[in-house]
């Protein structure tokens, strides 16, 4: 692993305890609303099981639990810390069947085709290759399942474009500095939104590592982005 993903490993650890409570502040609790719609499509994947690549503290999961009660979804995640959070949540709220792992999203441990769908949630701004990302949930995703990302991106429309720029860049930080005590990793937030591609190009990489019939949905108010792609049948 190199430094670069170490120190996002490092920085998610130091962060974990307080990583919840950030977001319902930060978001004023909509972004359950966002894995909601992310697990409502992964519910309508084929049968099987499906992986919450990048669970963290396993709110993506537990969402996918909600939508689509009888499916077995495995948790995984490269910060041990992340995945001590999401296993004392899963514990508090009895939710079974939810085996978690530490993994990394670059190099994956399972076998191709693995799940009938992997989904993320706000993973894909912290790789350091996105295409090689995109193409690992693609191979362990089986044909005929789902690929679904979900991440903030910036919005299109310039005022308000703006505007979400001044929030991230001005008030996430002080929040994050007074909440969870880190400045440090709510300034590298809105500098991974920055340097992220757009929710189009987005849409060409799946395409580019085999994904097909690639839709995408705007969330926010064009501050959050959902794609799905289709693994395609052999032929
Ligand atoms: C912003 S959090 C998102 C957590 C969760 N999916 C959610 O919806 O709240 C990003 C997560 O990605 C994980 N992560 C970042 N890079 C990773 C990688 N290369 N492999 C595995 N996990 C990674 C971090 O440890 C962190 O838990």
């Amino acid at each position: 692993m190199t430094t670069k993903a170490e120190a996002v490993r490092a920085m998610f650890t130091r962060i974990a305890r307080r990583y919840d409570l950030m977001n319902s502040l930060m978001t004023a609790g909509l972004h359950h609303a966002w894995r909601a719609a992310v697990a409502r499509a992964a519910a309508a994947a084929p049968e099987g099981p499906v992986l919450d690549l990048a669970t963290g503290t396993a709110d993506l999961a537990l969402a996918l639990r909600a939508a689509a009660p009888g499916r077995l979804v495995v948790g995984a995640d490269f910060s041990l810390g992340m995945l001590r959070e999401a296993r004392a949540k899963l514990a508090a709220r009895r939710a079974r069947r939810v085996p978690l792992l530490a993994a990394d999203a670059l190099a994956l441990p399972f076998r191709d085709g693995a799940f009938a769908c992997v989904m993320s949630a706000f993973l894909l701004r912290n790789l350091e290759d996105l295409e090689r990302g995109l193409a690992e949930m693609r191979r362990v995703t089986r044909p005929g399942g789902r690929v679904i990302t979900l991440d903030i991106v910036r919005p299109a429309a310039p005022v308000w474009g703006a505007l979400v720029g001044l929030y991230f860049r001005r008030v996430v930080p002080a929040i994050g500095a007074l909440v969870a005590g880190d400045r440090h990793a709510y300034t590298y937030l809105p500098q991974s939104v920055a340097r992220f591609v757009t929710p189009a190009e987005l849409g060409t990489l799946m395409e580019r590592v085999g994904l097909r019939d690639v839709r995408r949905r705007s969330l926010g108010l064009g501050t959050i982005a959902l794609h799905i792609g289709v693994v395609p049948e052999r032929a």
